[in-house]
């Protein structure tokens, strides 16, 4: 099939200079979502009407999509309406195929929903309109049936008078129709409405009044037809999406402790037994393996998290590959290219970036660990700062094997402490200290015994 997708649409209400369907969901602009549905459909052709910011949409979707996926970009200027949008990719339709329309607005339309569209439009000479019944149908355009309950027009709410605007049967907007007839009806659209706009909708009535008989499907959710059209329908799309993600998440055995304060803006796997606190965000990629727990608040984005680790509250991990039975946090801040083996602890704001920490090593407390390798069972005392930058270059620090680094020392790098070598408390360390021996820097304790303190003068 072809498939067309609008997105050619201004989006004033969003009041934002990004173009409404670079908006996100689920992290990922809107149009991408409509883009990897249409995909699931394996269509011959794949055409995207744009107009409003056209060469932002063009160059952020063919960034995030799929190298294999060939779409032809087709700029409609001045946008003229749904109608005329569809005019511009007539020489782009491919005759002999069906046309499936979608629109860049409605995300969370489902593959199964549209798979079902086109199965109706098979048995209906390749006709078929995605129709649902709302409560609070204003906004939409309104279906119309004769007697025998075929569809003969769509009538826009703003061209429609007050018997009409009862009609609870909509328009979602989403069709399909044979290309050779479809080219035909939008030849024969005129732009005599409330909006002087040339409306798509109206080979609806045109196909009728040739005697086609139009069929109709629903969609299996009624928020897969939600379109976006300001900040309160994106958050309210968002939440959708989300909640569809949480009961998948929930049904293949993730205990969620609330699946509406739960957000993934990318790609979440989980293994078995894995526990997800309140208000945490997952971007991009995330592997969670088996019994992973997450405490409240935490976000983390590109990382994996080896199995049996525990991730306390408040924790931000990127960029990160953690090994089996850690424990992270609370407060703990990993930054990108953080690796930690297995068994590491890392406690309350301790900040690690472009480090790796050797099995079972610890950072408990308070440090901050830049640009360092770190060996195994090493102990780096709270207040430990790597001194990894001199203002114009990083420099790495390396410690190795069983290293016990004392309480509030600094490490200014590049230096190297050997196996086995422990730090006094306080030392600043400007050379590579020798292995297996204690080294300090601090000059030696003094009391003075006859010292006064000052008093203050009585007045
Ligand atoms: C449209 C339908 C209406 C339906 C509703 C469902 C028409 C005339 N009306 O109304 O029956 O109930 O969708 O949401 O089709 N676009 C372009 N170029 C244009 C105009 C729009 O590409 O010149 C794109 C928009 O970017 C958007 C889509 O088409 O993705 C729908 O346009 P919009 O103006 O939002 O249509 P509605 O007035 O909501
Ligand atoms: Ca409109």
């Amino acid at each position: 099939m072809n498939i067309v997708i609008l997105a050619a649409g201004k989006g004033t209400r969003m009041r934002s200079a990004l173009p409404k369907v670079l908006h996100p969901v689920g992290g990922l602009p809107m149009l991408m979502h409509v883009i990897q549905t249409a995909q699931t459909l394996k269509p011959k052709k794949l055409i995207i009407v744009i107009g409003h910011g056209a060469e932002q949409v063009k160059a952020v979707c063919e960034d995030l999509a799929s190298a294999d996926s060939a779409i032809a970009w087709v700029v409609q200027d001045p946008p003229l309406g749904t109608g005329h949008a569809l005019q511009q990719t007539v020489p782009y339709l491919e005759p002999g195929l069906p046309t499936l329309v979608l629109y860049g607005d409605v995300p969370l339309m489902s593959g199964v929903t549209l798979a079902r569209l086109a199965q109706t439009a098979a048995a209906h000479q390749g006709m078929a309109v995605l129709t649902a019944r709302l409560d609070s149908p204003t906004g939409y355009g309104r279906i119309l049936r004769n007697a025998k309950g075929q569809i003969i027009s769509v009538v826009e709410e703003k061209d429609a008078d007050a018997a009409t605007r009862a009609i609870d049967e909509i328009n979602t907007g989403t069709l399909m129709a044979p290309t050779s007839d479809l080219i035909g009806w939008l030849a024969r659209l005129d732009n005599k409405n409330v909006q002087q706009e040339f409306y798509l909708t109206d080979i609806i009535g045109i196909a009728a009044a040739e005697g086609r008989v139009i069929g109709t499907a629903a969609p299996d959710h009624l928020f897969e037809i939600l379109g976006v059209n300001s900040q309160s329908q994106r958050a309210e799309v968002e939440r959708h999406y989300q909640r569809q993600l949480a009961a998948s998440a929930m049904a293949q055995g993730v205990a969620l402790a609330d699946p509406a304060r739960f957000d993934v803006r990318g790609h979440l796997q989980c293994g078995p037994e894995v526990s997800i606190d309140v208000g945490c965000i997952f971007e991009g990629r995330v592997v969670l393996e088996a019994n992973v727990s997450i405490g409240p608040h935490c976000l983390i984005r590109n990382a994996r998290i080896g199995a049996g680790s525990r991730i306390e509250a408040f924790s931000s991990i990127e960029d990160a590959d953690i090994g089996a039975q850690a424990v992270i946090g609370p407060y703990a801040r990993l930054r990108p290219g953080t690796v930690l083996d297995e068994g590491v602890h890392v406690g309350n704001f301790v900040e690690i970036k472009n480090s790796r920490l050797g099995p079972h090593s610890k950072a408990n407390h308070l440090s901050y660990l830049g640009d360092a390798s770190i060996g195994a069972r090493v102990n780096i005392g709270a207040g430990t700062i790597t001194c990894n930058y001199d203002g114009a270059d990083k420099h790495r620090t390396v410690i190795e094997d069983d290293v016990f680094i004392g309480s509030d020392s600094q490490l200014v790098a590049p230096v190297t402490v050997g196996r086995g070598a422990t730090l006094g408390a306080g030392t600043t360390l400007t050379q590579d200290a020798p292995p297996d021996q204690l080294t300090v820097s601090r000059t030696r304790q003094l009391s003075i015994a006859r010292w006064k303190r000052p008093k203050k003068k009585a007045h």
